[in-house]
């Protein structure tokens, strides 16, 4: 459930007419629903064990004041980067409820997070375990570490977003597990605390998860009983979400937390969930506006002010976003097949190809839903497009959370060489 509906005639994001704001910032923009995000927040918490750390995954959505509404109901932060990192603790995220995942961590990167004192390293190889011992003991610090471990399971999600199988570049293989943590206990500077896994994201389905938890819980007991301090459990993030209303649901969380709470039973251990797009997804819509409807040979098209730059994901994953018109429709009104498109120089850029939609215009306005995760967070400025600007709604206040960089601005950010001038 969200909180994004139509009321007299308009959509609204919770008590704000999106018509009006869009008058009022310009369009394309992102707007964000205060009180979805904490429902869902709320519901995730409510589902889990109750000890559990909820560490919002901020690769999801980063904005500053996002991360704050969650860090106000408890939140901690899965972090990727010194960017994201900084971003977390700047949105008064306790360093102690902060976990950092990734493949490639820096050493200034290991060396920010060490100094901040975060909860757990999530660390994907063995290579990285001796950067960061190293970096410790420059620091006289001990590092707290998890291994990721790399299951091999399939969770028969989008090739580009599954990391649960031995062939992506996630994580230690299961094989090697017991090698990396017997190297490092050796380790002087660095502290053994848990064991960690997540195997992809929108992921449908209960079973993949079943299989991954259980391959996590028995290696937890293999390397306590080869002697090592087991006593954190993190079970990743990945639980999907509905983008479309004609599909069956995915399993919702209630379900998702009570396999945890029955497959971790009597481990004893903390559990820490690293939720996203549950959270962040359908949370957020990005509204814009038509630029031309024009009619192709096959094909009608809507050409909208929001680009790929803004919204990759249809291009990048083929994902399915539902597309609303904010202007309600009434039942009985004319309606048309669109390819709902950018204006970006490329025929990736599309949003909805044959959509069935009432018939608009241009200047009218549209709503291309649950895009409040892997939404701006994933903006580039091709076609130099900067990023749309981030608006957050709190009943019938809003806010704008990242205003619009105009084309000025974006300039500037560039440099011509002394030879050049
Ligand atoms: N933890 C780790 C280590 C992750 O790699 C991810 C997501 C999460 C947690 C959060 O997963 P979630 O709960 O959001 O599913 N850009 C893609 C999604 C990439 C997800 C990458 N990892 C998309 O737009 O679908």
């Amino acid at each position: 459930m969200n909180h994004f509906s139509y009321r007299d005639g308009i959509f609204h994001a919770e008590g704000v007419d999106l018509a009006k704001l869009a008058a009022e910032v310009g369009t394309p923009f992102y707007c964000y629903s205060t009180a979805t995000l904490e429902r869902h927040y709320r519901i995730f918490a409510a589902a889990v064990p109750k000890d559990t750390l909820i560490a919002f995954s901020v690769k999801a959505n980063g904005n500053l004041a996002v991360l704050k509404t969650l860090q106000k109901l408890g939140a901690g932060a899965d972090v990727v980067s010194g960017g994201e990192l900084k971003k977390a603790l700047a949105a008064g995220i306790a360093a102690d409820k902060i976990v950092f995942s990734g493949v490639g961590k820096t050493k200034a990167e290991l060396i920010a997070a060490l100094e901040a004192g975060i909860y757990q390293f999530n660390v994907e190889s063995e290579p990285e375990l001796l950067a960061l011992d190293k970096v410790a003991a420059e620091l006289g610090k001990r590092a707290p570490v998890a291994f990721r471990i790399n299951p091999d399971v399939d969770a028969k999600t989008h090739a580009k977003i599954s990391t649960g199988l031995a062939e992506t570049k996630f994580g230690i293989p299961a094989g090697r597990v017991r090698a990396a943590y017997a190297a490092a206990a050796k380790l002087k500077h660095i502290e053994i605390v848990g064991i960690d896994v997540h195997i992809g994201s929108q992921i449908t389905d209960l079973e993949p998860f079943a299989a991954a938890f259980a391959r996590i819980v028995e290696l937890a007991r293999m390397l306590r009983a080869d002697g090592h301090t087991i006593s954190r459990i993190d079970l990743g993030g990945g639980l999907g979400v509905p983008y479309r209303t004609d599909n069956l649901p995915p399993p919702d969380p209630a379900a998702y937390g009570a396999l945890a709470a029955k497959l971790t039973k009597g481990m004893g251990a903390r559990l820490i969930m690293e939720p996203g797009r549950l959270i962040a997804a359908n949370a957020g819509i990005l509204v814009s506006r038509v630029i031309y409807s024009k009619r192709g040979e096959k094909r009608n098209f809507l050409i909208v002010d929001a680009g790929m730059n803004d919204l990759v994901r249809p291009a990048l994953y083929d994902a399915f976003h539902d597309i609303v018109s904010v202007r309600e429709p009434s039942p009985d009104e004319p309606r048309e097949r669109y390819d709902v498109v950018g204006p970006v120089c490329e025929s990736s850029d599309i949003f909805a190809a044959d959509r069935d939609l009432p018939q608009l215009a241009a200047g009218d306005l549209v709503a291309i839903l649950t895009a409040g995760a892997y939404g701006a967070v994933m903006s580039s400025a091709y076609n130099a497009r900067p990023p749309a600007p981030e608006v957050l709604v709190k009943g019938g206040e809003w806010a704008v959370v990242r205003p619009r960089m105009d084309d000025d601005a974006y300039l500037a950010t560039e440099r011509i060489p002394g030879w050049l001038r």
